[in-house]
């Protein structure tokens, strides 16, 4: 980035890390705080009850609550994260069918797929970076999946443009920039195979995601432009390629806690599902969600004025000593004693996918990050010496090294 070039100062917040809500909290002792924020007052709030509260559509809108370089990078501009009301529910219905069993089940068979077909390159490596071969897994496996045409030689590129929108979206400087171009790259090349797909020249297989975002009708019963379509596209490859990160933090707990790889090797299907809470709730993903107070609000005596914002302490919440026993050890079995509360357990938000923001992707990431982690556990490897540091000022954070294994067998 040229030095000259201005820092969007709405990211400074976002570079706080993960530590800075959960620090002011800690600080006051409190699940609620009044801060100044970029010249506005806001409301930080945690908790199952204020997660509620942050839904509830009376409440807090999304429209103008993202800052602007977040939504250049990470969700597009149009996304269904910034809709409310009505614009809102009509886009959510194009996600909804990610919520069913069958999606579930088919990404994680074509992802599973691409993950086999790439185990004897690894073996030909001596060190295999695992952050950025699943990265090129997943995105073979969800193109597959999801209908989208993508060549051999064009996965890595793709790959990588997907891997870099997400890694760039809380940070000033060459990473912000870099996720910027690849959006508006992919943007445009999804935009063309979707007016590829409408003029015919192109066949996007029956209920695919890729022909289920051509044909579908906004709230006003116009077809999406070619762009947001492009966006809404890049909404479900993008984030199921963020499962990159999650696998990095899988592997990061087999060799910190190697009884885990032991249990998941056993084949117990609960215990995989438990792992794969642990790892969303325990590493650091979301640092918290933001939207804008509708009206003036009062939460636990603190106020709000109408188009303040409002911030759900997510992180925090999933490490918060009120809700979680020991919650910085990291115990999978705490949701075999316990299944996870809907509005609890919060890395992909909370209250009801169906009517809200919540992730209607996180069905499919628990599916696939069990599936992925019983793979790695089945693949004989050892960790060689590397900085696993995970920095909690880095936002989205991830070993540092990026997790390098090295295998020494054939997969059990
Ligand atoms: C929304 C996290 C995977 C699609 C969200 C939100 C979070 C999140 C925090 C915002 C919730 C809110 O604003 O209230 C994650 C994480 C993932 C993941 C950590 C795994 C690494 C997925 C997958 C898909 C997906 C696999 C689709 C296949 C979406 C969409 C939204 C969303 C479309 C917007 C929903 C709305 O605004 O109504 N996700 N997600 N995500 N996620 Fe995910």
């Amino acid at each position: 980035m040229s030095p000259h070039r201005p820092v969007p100062e709405s990211l400074a917040l976002l570079t706080e890390g993960y530590a800075w809500l959960p620090d002011l909290l800690r600080a006051e002792d409190d699940t609620a705080l009044n801060l100044r924020l970029l010249g506005h007052p806001a409301l930080v709030v945690r908790g199952p009850d204020a997660v509620r509260f942050f839904y509830d559509e009376r409440h807090v809108r999304r429209h103008g609550a993202l800052p602007g370089p977040v939504v250049s990078t990470l969700f597009g501009h149009g996304a269904v994260h910034t809709l409310d009301g009505e614009a809102h529910r009509a886009r959510k219905s194009l996600f909804l069918p990610l919520l069913e069993a069958d999606a579930v089940a088919g990404s994680a068979e074509h992802i599973t797929a691409a993950w086999d077909e790439a185990v004897p390159g690894w073996r030909e490596q001596a060190d295999v970076v695992l952050f950025d071969a699943v990265g090129r897994v997943v995105t073979r496996g969800v193109c597959r999946w999801a209908g989208v045409p993508l060549a051999e030689d064009e996965e890595e590129a793709l790959a990588r443009d997907l891997l870099a929108m997400v890694d760039g979206f809380a940070t000033p400087g060459a990473r912000h920039w870099r996720a910027r171009r690849a959006r508006s790259r992919q943007e445009k090349r999804f935009g063309a195979l979707v007016t590829e797909v409408r003029s015919g020249a192109v066949r996007a297989p029956a209920d695919s995601v890729l022909e289920r975002v051509c044909r579908h009708r906004d709230a006003s019963g116009a077809e999406l432009t070619p762009r947001v379509a492009a966006v809404e596209l890049l909404n479900v490859v993008r984030p199921t390629v963020a499962l990159s990160w999650f696998v990095a933090f899988a592997a990061h707990a087999l060799h910190r806690w190697p009884g885990n790889g032991r249990r998941l090797r056993s084949g117990d299907a609960a215990f995989a599902t438990a792992f794969a809470h642990e790892v969303r709730r325990f590493y650091p993903f979301a640092p918290f969600l933001g939207g804008r107070a509708v009206t003036d609000l009062t939460w636990e005596g603190r106020k709000v004025p109408a188009g303040g914002l409002v911030l759900l302490d997510v992180y925090g919440q999933n490490h918060d000593e009120r809700l979680w026993k020991d919650p910085y050890a990291f115990r999978p079995e705490r949701f075999l004693e316990r299944p996870p509360g809907r509005d609890v357990l919060i890395p992909q938000g909370g209250a009801d996918a169906r009517t809200g923001h919540r992730c209607p992707g996180e069905a499919m990431t628990v599916g696939l990050l069990e599936a992925l982690s019983r793979r790695l556990a089945d693949l004989p490897h050892e960790v060689p010496a590397q900085d696993l540091t995970i920095p909690l000022n880095r936002v989205p954070t991830r070993p540092r090294s990026g997790m390098i294994i090295r295998l020494t067998g054939a997969p059990r």
